[in-house]
């Protein structure tokens, strides 16, 4: 067994203090949770059946690929300008594409020189998951062809968003592409030995887990199987679960009332629900109220575990209070690439220092001389000339600077992705993903088995913070 350790992403972040202990149920998403794909694989996948759809609208997309790396989770699509956008906490746009070219920094101040990025306008859509890295880089591929006139019938960047989340969603629930990952499972799935441990650690500690995933029966049956059976010994993955929730339409399963089956044999069978919800069977549909009313407790006794930023942990959050975990496994890619930039990283502070200092002396020095030419304010020791002199002087200090840093910012600039750089930051601020994270998100890691560590008994606390007029370390 692996030992999560510092420097690996291995282990549980905390925004908000959460007693582990105190948690009476644990409820679990399954895809890109519970479940980890080959995220090439799956949505390479996901893009061919999307673009066999495509072809038969008449669209020239033949010999268009997927390219896994070009988009991040955390963007933006902005259905109106074609663009995908990167925002920072406060909604500022900091990177952008239109189509698949990116945008320089002109044209990116003026095209949002007016507009915020906000998550609730209907124009932006966010990239909330791993499954939507397909969508995005047909998105941008399509704008290419929109812009080439090539796409007739569509009117405009709305239309194309509208009519591809269309095909995305049918390509989805279609059932081949479904298919063909339970007949090959080992070429789909990252198999974690660690994650069914986690769980029966959490079960014997007294919680009550369920498993609350938007996929069918058959899907949900075939690879929980795949995961956790060959890593259980005398029992099978439904064991695990007190309760089994399918095809839970989140996030509607937190905000409505939608009906509720009972799935009564293995193929699939339903039945319908008179009496209230019973622990050790499996449930198709239905919502929070029916669920805590079986469980016996709510709200902050419960912790939601999942991968979807809105579906998952903002809605259990906003709306029911759950306690909340999002799994970003981006994570352990992003903290290794962090560290091995460590030195770097080390550098470039140091002359960003530099270069303040240096800053703050001219400005101290044009002040001396705006004051002696306007005859005001306390006289200045230098003369005029020997102001200008060392303000020459500094300004060929700070283009020396500014050669030497602009290869190390460039470098930071793409740790992670080359295109978008880290997913929580916008260079030295946080990213909106950061933003949406810390505030629905309790705690967050990159698997669940990072659970291990801390075990099912751990008080998780959070950090102090820092706030800009924080006196530094070091300072007297
Ligand atoms: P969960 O993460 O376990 O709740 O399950 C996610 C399910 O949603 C999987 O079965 C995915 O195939 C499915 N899914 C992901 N994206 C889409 C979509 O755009 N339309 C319809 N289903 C989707
Ligand atoms: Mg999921």
């Amino acid at each position: 067994m692996t030992e999560p350790t510092d420097g690996t992403g291995r282990r549980i972040y905390t925004n908000r203090t959460l007693n582990l202990r105190a948690l009476r149920a644990i409820g679990y998403d399954m895809d890109y949770t519970l479940i980890h794909y080959r995220v090439k694989e799956w949505e390479s996948l996901a893009y061919r059946y999307v673009k066999e759809r495509l072809l038969k609208r008449g669209w020239p997309v033949e010999s268009m690929e997927f390219e896994p790396d070009r988009f991040i989770r955390g963007l933006m699509i902005d259905t109106e300008l074609g663009n995908i956008v990167k925002a920072n906490r406060f909604g500022y746009p900091k990177r952008a594409t239109h189509g698949t070219r990116v945008l320089g920094f002109d044209e990116l101040r003026s095209a949002y020189a007016r507009q915020m990025v906000e998550l609730s306008d209907p124009r932006f859509r966010f990239l909330n998951t791993l499954f939507s890295l397909s969508e995005a880089c047909w998105f941008s591929q399509l704008v290419d062809c929109l812009d080439e006139g090539q796409l007739s019938g569509v009117r405009d960047y709305r239309d194309l968003s509208h009519l591809l989340r269309f095909e995305v969603d049918e390509a989805h629930v279609e059932g081949r592409l479904k298919a063909e990952i339970v007949a090959h499972p080992e070429k789909f799935v990252e198999l974690d030995p660690d994650t069914a441990l986690a769980l029966l650690d959490q079960k014997r500690a007294g919680k009550k887990l369920m498993l609350i995933t938007n996929s069918e029966w058959s899907y949900t049956q075939a690879m929980m199987q795949y995961a956790f059976d060959p890593f259980l010994t005398g029992m099978t993955w439904q064991a695990l679960f007190d309760l089994i929730i399918v095809d839970a339409q989140k996030p509607a399963f937190f905000t409505a009332t939608n009906p509720i089956y009972e799935v009564v044999s293995a193929e699939g069978l339903l039945r319908t629900v008179r009496r209230p919800v019973e622990l050790g069977k499996v449930y198709q549909g239905g919502h929070v109220a029916l669920i805590e009313e079986g469980l016996g407790c709510s709200g902050d006794d419960i912790l939601y575990v999942g991968d979807h930023l809105f579906g998952d942990v903002q809605v259990s959050k906003r709306i029911q209070r759950w306690r909340t975990a999002l799994v970003l496994r981006e994570l352990e890619h992003e903290v290794e690439e962090v560290s091995s930039f460590y030195d770097a990283q080390k550098t470039l502070e140091a002359l960003m220092g530099e270069k303040e200092a240096m800053e703050q002396q001219s400005a101290q020095l044009r002040l001396k001389l705006q004051r002696i030419q306007g005859g005001y304010g306390p006289r200045a020791s230098q003369s005029e000339e020997e102001l200008r002199d060392e303000m020459a002087a500094l300004r060929d200090r700070l283009q020396h600077l500014d050669v030497q840093i602009a290869p190390l910012a460039k470098a930071v600039g793409t740790i992670s992705n080359p295109y978008w750089g880290q997913l929580m930051r916008t260079g030295n601020d946080k990213s909106q993903l950061a933003r949406q994270v810390e505030r629905y998100a309790d705690v967050y890691m990159s698997r669940v088995s990072n659970f291990l560590g801390p075990t099912p008994f751990a008080y998780l606390r959070s950090s102090r913070g820092s706030l800009p007029h924080d006196p530094l370390i070091g300072d007297p």
